[in-house]
């Protein structure tokens, strides 16, 4: 199916208040959502030119949406799918259980083989999964609303976590404070808010003074395009800078701490996130600056071991080869590298911030059970 044109209104005024316990937040505005049966998402490769919203009409639009970076960032990947399954499986014409299933296979097939790092995906998808299975008694219909439901509740749920994960985050930040970030992990990135950006809105929120350096994150340009953009829109002083800038910067002592991301927290504390963090991570302990991972803990993959399981996405060379699809920066026909994430091994980090508090890399397994939950 065809998607529908595209459209463009001015971003939402973004006072979601999707709980009790959410007050208002200046910050706080979504980048995808469940509206009226199709899904809705800000077309982030636009950004920050132009602020487009696609509505996708299928599942198949969702996934596109998602491996062409439409929609980005771990969080924001999970709530996708889920969105995508239920989407998906609003179509289906089937008036027995196991022929529902079987169509849903391809569904969830389709969804689940966009994106291979952030396991946040994956996550989202065993719980739509996991609707299915616990309600094969009901009627085929009501299992459909139940799979917008919860593909609406794993989209709320982020919003709570992320906004009790920038709560924790902010106690580690100080007045007057220089934070360096690297790619994009703010409302953008997740169902809102943000993780790593998140905590840094709440430390803003709080009237904490800070200043952010925020790395380009070559080759997409998450940083320089839409963290620039989310930090200008909430007027939070930021520099944006060239990735080879960071270390310099660090020796200079600009930096007090680094608050990134995560698309892949293995058991160990081991941590995928995007390519170039593992760079910030050895410069930083080589200048005993603080390194901090912002995640929800449906980032926490317990079924891996160790980093080294974690499946690391390769793209295309254009995006190496191209600034963002339009200049060609390099001859033609050159060999190309561009692994989209990299492993930062946990001896680097000194703490993971998740909505249940702040551990050390260590301590993951120990202290949140050591098992993938809700
Ligand atoms: O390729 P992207 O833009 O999806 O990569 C995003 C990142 O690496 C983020 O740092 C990570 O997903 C955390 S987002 C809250």
């Amino acid at each position: 199916m065809s998607m529908k044109p595209l459209f463009r209104f001015a971003i939402p005024d973004a006072r979601l208040d999707r709980s009790a316990d959410f007050h208002y937040n200046a910050f706080m505005f979504s980048p995808i959502e469940w509206h009226h049966g199709v899904v809705r998402m800000l077309d982030q490769t636009r950004l920050p030119h132009e602020v487009v919203w696609v509505d996708c009409p299928d599942h198949q639009t969702v996934a596109k949406g998602i491996r062409e970076l439409w929609v980005r960032g771990a969080p924001a990947i999970g709530i996708a799918a889920a969105m995508g399954y239920a989407l998906g499986a609003q179509a289906i014409r089937a008036s027995t259980h196991d022929e529902f299933i079987r169509q849903l296979k391809p569904i969830h097939d389709t969804l689940a083989g966009t994106r291979p790092t952030a396991v946040n995906l994956f996550w989202a998808l065993n719980r739509m999964n996991t609707i299915v299975q616990l309600h094969k008694d009901r009627p085929v219909e009501e299992i459909k609303k139940r799979l917008v439901q919860e593909a609406q509740a794993i989209h709320d749920q982020d919003i709570q976590r992320n906004v009790a994960m920038g709560r924790h985050g902010a106690e580690l930040i100080q007045d007057g404070d220089t934070i360096l970030t690297h790619c994009n992990t703010g409302a953008l990135a997740t169902g809102g808010h943000g993780t790593a950006l998140g905590v840094i809105f709440s430390a803003w929120e709080s009237g904490k003074r800070i200043k952010v350096l925020v790395d380009e994150t070559r080759p997409v340009l998450q940083g320089a395009r839409l963290t620039m953009w989310e930090l200008q829109q909430n007027k939070i002083p930021a520099t944006l800078i060239t990735d080879n800038m960071a270390g310099s910067f660090m020796k200079k002592g600009t930096i007090r701490l680094c608050l990134v991301g995560a698309d892949r927290i293995a058991a160990n504390g081991d941590t995928a996130n995007k390519i170039g963090t593992y760079s910030v991570a050895v410069l930083a302990k080589a200048h005993r600056i603080p390194f901090y991972i912002a995640a929800p803990t449906s980032t926490i993959d317990f079924s891996i071991a160790s980093g080294d399981a974690i499946p690391i996405e390769e793209r295309n060379p254009e995006e190496v080869t191209n600034v963002f699809g339009k200049v060609r920066i390099s001859p033609t026909n050159v060999e190309v590298a561009n692994p989209a994430f990299d492993v930062t091994p946990a001896k680097y980090i000194t703490g993971i911030i998740t909505e249940e508090g702040v551990f050390k890399p260590g301590e993951l397994k120990r202290k949140l059970g050591g098992s993938n939950r809700p």
